[in-house]
């Protein structure tokens, strides 16, 4: 899909998530095939007292491109001024959260309560889109609840407003994350905007991102799929560039890409914070092996990285005997 002047292969992107998709993750999964990666929600009142949390938001790595930022707030002007800020890290693209249900975000006005309020959504839209020369994108829900589902009015606000895409997570805020996933929502919005829309909910694999592109979008993006497990992005490459089926990975190269993961973390945020962040990462890669529960368990007491290739010798020692 096309985006300013970015062209996006149709296989898969990695869907934002706070406290996950930090820049050593995005990188990992860039590797793996993504052929998108968007950043970590930043508070855009918050970027304009810029601090050192702000740089770890905003920072886009050369390995990482192409790669979008992500902002949310309530007030247009703030938003305006942090789109200017955050256009001094380099990203390829800006993406504005309208979709986050957290009370922390939603409760001040800002993520999925703006979709509640079609005039200020299109007010913020306007005045990223004129803020910079990059492209612009938005990423909503299908609405508040059952009886509200409003997505297709809010991308088209979105698009009058000179967004460039739109991203759909195919649930309404009040569902969280629970499944079913509103495909039909997903395709109405296709249908009602000349935009491309990215489909994102449940994707994990090739099946769940084939059933999402019959909603007729022009790039699914994956969230949870890829927490533990960035290989999906190759398996979603190799199947919809050249339709062939990958094994999945041997458990020598899922410690493998843990451990490199985790090495540029450390790099990034020093050892002390992501050791402390490493320790879901490590749980989820280790997801499905023989003795999960005890590497889990031992994973939430890292604090040196010394200690995770201690554990990850072990266990690959146990898988090459
Ligand atoms: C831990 C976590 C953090 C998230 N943080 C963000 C965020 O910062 N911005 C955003 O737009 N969505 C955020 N999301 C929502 C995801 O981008 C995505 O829309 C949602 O997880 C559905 O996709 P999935 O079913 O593939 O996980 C987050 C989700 C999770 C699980």
């Amino acid at each position: 899909m096309r985006l300013g002047a970015l062209e996006l292969p149709k296989t898969a992107a990695l869907a934002p998530m706070a406290g996950v998709a930090d820049r050593a993750f995005r990188e990992i999964c860039r590797e793996m095939g993504a052929c998108y990666v968007v950043g970590e929600m930043a508070s855009s009142k918050g970027m304009l007292h810029q601090n050192s949390r702000t740089k770890e938001l905003l920072m886009a790595g050369e390995r990482e491109r192409p790669c979008a930022v992500q902002l949310f707030g309530d007030d247009p002007a703030a938003m305006a001024r942090a789109v200017a800020i955050a256009e001094e890290y380099l990203p390829d693209a800006i993406d504005i959260n309208m979709g986050c249900p957290a009370p922390k975000v939603a409760g001040g006005g800002s993520g999925c309560s703006l979709m509640k309020n079609p005039r200020l959504a299109g007010e913020i839209i306007r005045a990223a889109r004129a803020a910079t020369r990059l492209p612009v994108t938005v990423k909503i829900r299908t609405g508040q609840d059952a009886q509200n589902r409003n997505a297709v009015e809010i991308a088209l606000i979105a698009e009058e407003n000179g967004a460039d895409a739109v991203t759909v997570h195919g649930r309404t805020r009040s569902q969280m994350y629970a499944p079913p996933v509103d495909y039909e929502t997903v395709a109405a919005v296709k249908r009602a905007v000349s935009i491309p829309v990215i489909g994102n909910g449940d994707v994990a694999c090739i099946e769940s991102a084939e059933r999402m592109y019959e909603t007729g979008c022009d790039l699914v993006m994956v969230g949870r799929g890829a927490q533990g497990s960035p290989w999906v992005f190759r398996e979603l490459d190799s199947w919809f560039r050249r339709g062939k089926r990958l094994p999945p990975p041997e458990p020598e190269e899922r410690i493998g890409v843990m451990l490199r993961q985790i090495a540029l973390s450390v790099k990034y945020k020093g050892e002390y914070i992501a050791m402390k962040e490493a320790r879901k990462h490590v749980a989820w890669y280790f997801h499905g092996f023989a003795g999960a529960a005890e590497y889990r368990r031992r994973a939430g007491a890292l604090s040196r990285y010394v200690e995770l290739e201690r554990l990850a010798g072990e266990i690959g020692g146990i898988y090459s005997r």
